[in-house]
């Protein structure tokens, strides 16, 4: 009788100890399940074999780079490839010079390159890469957005994480009526983005939406391709067919700075003839900011890396969390606040 009492409950604690260890065991080696793993956004996770446990340096990112066409852009980049660095992350950098074709074919480079798990685009068009989403699917490739979205349905995609452009063109409409507030007149012109660009897209249209509050009337509007020559160019030539201009929106600014410069060329005083507005708020911004040649700067955040590489590594792990869109968080600079302030914060700033 004792005996078989004895074995009952030896039988019963190797159940438990079996469960325990079974359920250990199932706890840190959970296999990719076999149900999709889908966000929000509808987009089918192709969860890596290392989760739920994958780190930092289980990631091979493919990064497809607009080019360098500014200084945001620099510091875009930099953003990424100090943040692999530390984190130990395996990064194929690639510079697409800015032109679509160099994006699209690296993606398709980078789809079909058997180490690369992650592949994150700064998008320099809003449309134009079906074919390489598609392919990304089909190989396995998890996509992140930066910087730049795409009009592209967030199935494609795991997560976006820029800035609102929209919001930052609202910015600058507010900023420009108060500039206007004691003018009669409020002929603004604009020197936009690449044409195709979501950024130069939804500055104009954020833009378009306010500025009806005060009354500012568009006269002139035309790319200046995010350069600082360009956008001179552009404004001597608006300046040529009129000086009865009361404002200056630049999409960024490279492209204030450079209309900045017509208008002291053509004998005129920036940010008080003409009042002036730019997008990024750089380290070359903030230099015209406190001179009072740039009125106002509204903040566009290029240091992306840290939360696009966060995301990336919650996707290899099959975590759904993350929301379609993640918005930059952003600020705004004004002359008014005055040099000494102005050079306070620009020496706090990492670009
Ligand atoms: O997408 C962000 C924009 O791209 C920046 O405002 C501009 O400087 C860059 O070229």
């Amino acid at each position: 009788m004792k005996t078989t009492k004895l074995l009952q409950s030896a039988a019963i604690a190797l159940v438990i100890i079996i469960a325990t260890v079974g359920c250990g065991a199932a706890k840190t080696a959970v296999p990719p399940t076999a149900a999709p793993v889908v966000t929000s956004g509808g987009y089918t996770i192709p969860v890596a074999k290392c989760a739920p446990n994958c780190t930092y340096k289980d990631m091979t990112a493919g990064f497809i780079q607009t080019g360098s066409e500014s200084g945001w852009r620099a510091a875009n980049t930099s953003s990424f490839k100090e943040t692999a660095t530390q984190l130990g992350i395996n990064l194929k950098f690639y510079d697409a010079q800015n032109k679509i074709e160099n994006q699209v074919s690296a993606f398709h480079q980078f789809n079909t390159d058997a180490s690369v798990n992650v592949i994150i685009l700064a998008a320099l068009d809003v449309t134009g890469y079906d074919t390489v989403l598609a392919e990304a699917k089909a190989n396995g490739k998890v996509v992140i957005l930066e910087d730049r979205r795409i009009d592209a349905a967030p199935s494609n995609y795991y997560t976006y994480i820029g800035s609102d452009f929209v919001e930052e063109g609202h910015k600058v409409a507010a900023a420009m009526c108060d500039l206007l507030k004691d003018s009669v007149k409020k002929n603004v012109v604009e020197i936009s983005g690449a044409v195709g660009a979501s950024a130069a897209i939804d500055r104009a249209k954020g833009f378009r939406e306010k500025i009806g509050d005060c009354g500012i009337v568009i006269t002139e509007s035309q790319t200046g391709n995010w350069g600082v020559p360009e956008s001179k160019a552009v404004m001597e030539a608006f300046l040529k067919k009129s000086t009865d201009i009361q404002g200056v929106f630049g999409h960024n600014d490279e492209e204030a700075i450079g209309a900045i410069q017509a208008i002291d060329e053509a004998g005129l005083k920036a940010g008080v003839d003409i009042k002036t507005i730019g997008v990024d708020a750089t380290a070359d911004g903030f230099k015209y900011l406190i001179t009072g040649e740039l009125n106002a700067d509204i903040e566009c955040n290029p240091l992306l890396a840290p939360q696009v590489y966060e995301a990336a590594l919650k996707a290899m792990n099959g975590d759904t969390s993350i929301p379609t869109w993640v918005p930059s968080n952003e600020g705004q600079f004004f002359a008014s606040q005055g040099a000494d302030a102005l050079k306070a914060i620009l020496a706090t700033r990492k670009y």
